[in-house]
């Protein structure tokens, strides 16, 4: 059991399916109170139900008040985890990019501006970003989804060397490929960047709470990512000439797919 978490009020966003769903059962099996919010109702309802927890359904962006209030008027940990993964390039339109900008990055900082009075007051409070291998590295065919992502990790370092000294814990949950509906949805670049190495939500959820109980920054669920990660800021040129020679694997599986790289 984690002590951090006995007790604790939680609200996981985007917890109707996939990691959101794993870490809010995960967040229940270790005694905690758990509020489920999803955009889908009916998908947050399947979820809470199994674990006895409360629903807020909406847009993650803006619950924090109702989740207060259905968890008795404290919220303990936040995880932001909903997401949108995003595809595409510079040709992705402005729609396409604002969405992810609001969900992946906006959804993070209006739930942290509606925290820090309650958090800081107290002196306690921890917030769990699912941020992205891709906001360390960068995800091959999808800008808005590595740029929003990098935009993610950043608002979590800035908040953790902001807060710590103030009672705040914050964790970056950075995995590569987990099996889930995004990783279904992401195509031909999913099946050769992620697919190979994906593991499961539930895995993701205890390296969490393993890193929760650690009071580790950076989450990484597939410990490899620590390298590549040391590689990209050791000698970026390198890096780069590896990821692109992945870019040309990409174009080729897409033109055998009958699809424009
Ligand atoms: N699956 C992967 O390979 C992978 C890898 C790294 C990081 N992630 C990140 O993990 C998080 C969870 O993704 P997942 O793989 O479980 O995907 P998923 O598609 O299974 O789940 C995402 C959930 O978020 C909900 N959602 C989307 N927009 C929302 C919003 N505005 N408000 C509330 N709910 C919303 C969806 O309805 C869905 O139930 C995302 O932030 C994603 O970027 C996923």
């Amino acid at each position: 059991m984690v002590e951090a978490l006995r007790d604790a009020r939680v609200v996981v966003t985007g917890a109707g399916g996939g990691i959101g769903a794993a870490l809010a059962r995960a967040f229940a099996d270790q005694g905690a109170r758990v509020v489920v919010n999803d955009l889908d109702a009916e998908a947050a309802h399947k979820v809470a139900d199994g674990i006895g927890a409360a629903v807020v359904a909406g847009d993650a962006s803006g619950i924090v008040p109702a989740a207060r209030t259905a968890l008795g008027g404290r919220i303990d940990v936040f995880c932001a985890n909903a997401g949108v993964g995003t595809g595409g390039g510079a040709d992705a339109d402005d729609a396409a990019w604002e969405l992810a900008w609001d969900v992946n990055v906006m959804a993070h900082v209006r739930a942290a501006r509606a925290l820090l009075p309650e958090w800081l007051e107290r002196g306690s409070g921890r917030f769990v970003s699912t941020v992205s291998a891709a906001g360390l590295l960068t995800m091959i065919g999808a800008a808005p989804y590595s740029v929003t992502k990098h935009g993610a990790l950043a608002f979590a370092e800035w908040l953790s060397l902001t807060y710590r000294h103030r009672g705040i814990a914050v964790h970056a949950v950075c995995p590569q490929g987990v099996r889930t509906a995004m990783l279904d949805a992401a195509g031909a670049a999913g099946d050769l960047v992620l697919a190979p190495n994906a593991i499961e939500p539930e895995d993701v959820a205890k390296a969490v709470l393993d890193g929760i109980a650690a009071e580790r920054f950076l989450i990484l669920p597939h410990p490899e990512v620590a390298g590549y990660h040391a590689a990209r800021a050791a000698e970026p040129e390198r890096w780069l000439r590896g990821m692109n020679k992945l870019q040309r694997s990409y174009e080729d599986l897409r033109a055998k797919a009958g699809e424009d790289a």
